[in-house]
């Protein structure tokens, strides 16, 4: 089970709180699962992305509460779980049903915490489950990756640093560095297809030796 794309955070019907996620990563990975034999679903935030794989089952969602939702239904059956996903970590406190007129010099929009979905599943992880999680840093890159990877219990997390060119949101390309609890393995930039070989490849030699 994979988590991919941005997630969009409603404050009016015509706004939302979003990022630059294209899902890009997420559809290289589902697409390199599903390559290697594993019957692969996919929830994602809004992409303009398509899967032509059968493997492939995508759920498309729209914000964090909707992703975790779908994640929820399919987290117990998955073995391997990625969570690529850009999920916004605040959404507005009310949606407004007209859109918001102008007025006045200032708008104050009140957020509140969205769902950590990775660290939720994290503490109900069971023992022969795999989670992957994705760090995209700009500072302090590998040190907040360390720390992402104790705080929601996974087993591996993929750091990609916007100071990188070429790495992270959008490009075909990226830049990875992979972070586990007792080293580091580092790769050069590469397409996020190729990329996706590589964590598929660690995932499978950690899973199977
Ligand atoms: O989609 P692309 O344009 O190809 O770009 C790929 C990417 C940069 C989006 C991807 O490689 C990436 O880094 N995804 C995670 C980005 C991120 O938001 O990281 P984070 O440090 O905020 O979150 C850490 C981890 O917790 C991630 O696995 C994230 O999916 C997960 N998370 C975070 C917040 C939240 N509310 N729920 C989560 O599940």
């Amino acid at each position: 089970m994979l988590t991919a794309g941005p997630t969009y955070e409603p404050i009016d019907p015509v706004r939302f709180i979003g990022n630059h996620s294209s899902g890009k990563m997420g559809f290289a990975l589902a697409e390199c699962f599903a390559r290697h034999g594993a019957q692969v679903q996919l929830v994602s935030g809004p992409t303009n992305l398509t899967v032509s794989d059968p493997a492939i089952t995508l759920t498309p969602v729209t914000t964090a509460d909707e992703m975790y939702a779908a994640v929820l239904e399919r987290a117990d059956a998955a073995k391997v779980l990625v969570f690529a996903a850009a999920v916004a970590d605040y959404k507005p406190r009310v949606i407004a049903d007209k859109k918001i007129k102008k007025a006045g010099n200032e708008l104050t929009i009140e957020l509140v915490k969205n769902v950590d979905i990775a660290a939720a599943l994290g503490k109900q992880k069971k023992d022969d489950q795999f989670f992957v999680g994705f760090a995209l840093e700009t500072d302090n890159e590998s040190a907040n990756a360390a720390e992402k990877l104790r705080k929601k219990n996974l087993n591996m997390i993929v750091l990609n640093s916007l100071n990188d060119a070429g790495a992270g949101f959008k490009h075909d390309t990226n830049k990875i560095t992979v972070i586990e609890e007792h080293g580091a393995t580092a790769f050069e930039l590469k397409q996020k297809s190729e990329v996706a070989q590589d964590i598929v490849n660690l995932v499978w030699e950690r899973l199977h030796g």
